[in-house]
C-alpha cells in the first residue's frame, strides 16, 4: 500500500526548527510516499468543547476542522510537528488532539478503527541542551498511540532556540536521515511494557 505521510506542523511561528527538522527528515522519504503538510496554527480549530455526556458529535462539514478531519483519516503516517512548549505539545497541536476526542464518538467516522494500526509519529525541536525534559510530550505522543491502536515511531528531537539554530544539531540532522526507515512497533502504555519485561 501506498504510504501517505500527513505533516502536520504546529509551531506559533514560520520556518522555526521543529519543521526545519521534519522537513530533513520527510526528504529521505521514497519517492513514491506521499506527503502533505498542513500548519495547525494557520488552519486553526475551534476551541474544542467536551460533548460526551450531553449529545453525539456532528461530521464537520466545512472549515478547517473538515480539512484536518479528512486529512487524518487519509494518512497512513500522521507526523505531529510540534516545538517544545512548556515540556510538552504546543497548543495548536494539543487543540487538534482533542478534537480526536471528538472525532472519536462522532457517528459514522469509525475514527478509531481507521486510524488503529496507522503509524504515529513525533518530532519537536526544544532550546534545553538535556533532551529528557521532553519526556512529556514524548509520553503524550506515545500514550495517545496506544489509546488509538497505532503504532509509534518515536520522536525526532533536535536542539534549537531561534529560527535556524536545529541545522548546526549535527546529531539531529543525521538522526533524521533514517527517521523515517525504521519499522514502528505497536505503541504500548508504559505499564504494560513493564509488565512484558516481568512476565515470565
Ligand atoms: C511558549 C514557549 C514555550 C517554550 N517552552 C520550552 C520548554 O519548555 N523547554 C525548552 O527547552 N524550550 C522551550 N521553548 C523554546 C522552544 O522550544 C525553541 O525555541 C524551539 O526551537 C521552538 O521551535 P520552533 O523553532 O519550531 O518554533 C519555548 C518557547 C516558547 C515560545
Amino acid at each position: 500500500m501506498t504510504r501517505r505521510f500527513l505533516f502536520l506542523t504546529g509551531s506559533t511561528r514560520l520556518d522555526g526548527n521543529t519543521e526545519l527538522l521534519a522537513r530533513r527528515a520527510a526528504d529521505q522519504l521514497p519517492a513514491d510516499v506521499e506527503r502533505r503538510w498542513i500548519d495547525l496554527a494557520r488552519h486553526p480549530l475551534p476551541e474544542f468543547e467536551d460533548l460526551r455526556h450531553d449529545s453525539d458529535h456532528t461530521r464537520p462539514t466545512e472549515g478547517n476542522a473538515r480539512l484536518l478531519l479528512d486529512a487524518t483519516l487519509a494518512a497512513t503516517d500522521i507526523v505531529i510537528a510540534s516545538p517544545l512548549y512548556w515540556y510538552t505539545l504546543s497548543t495548536p497541536v494539543k487543540r487538534y488532539l482533542d478534537h480526536w476526542s471528538g472525532w472519536l464518538r462522532t457517528p459514522g467516522l469509525d475514527f478509531k478503527a481507521t486510524l488503529a494500526g496507522r503509524t504515529l509519529w513525533g518530532v519537536t525541536a526544544l532550546a534545553h541542551e538535556e533532551r529528557e525534559v521532553a519526556d512529556p510530550l514524548i509520553g503524550a505522543l506515545n500514550n495517545s498511540a496506544a489509546y488509538m491502536g497505532m503504532r509509534f515511531g518515536g520522536v525526532l528531537l533536535g536542539n534549537g532556540s531561534k529560527p535556524g539554530d536545529v541545522l548546526r544539531d549535527t546529531e539531529a540532522l543525521t538522526r533524521a536521515k533514517t527517521f523515517f526507515a525504521r519499522e514502528a512497533p505497536f505503541a504500548r502504555f508504559p505499564y504494560e511494557q513493564a509488565e512484558a519485561v516481568t512476565a515470565p
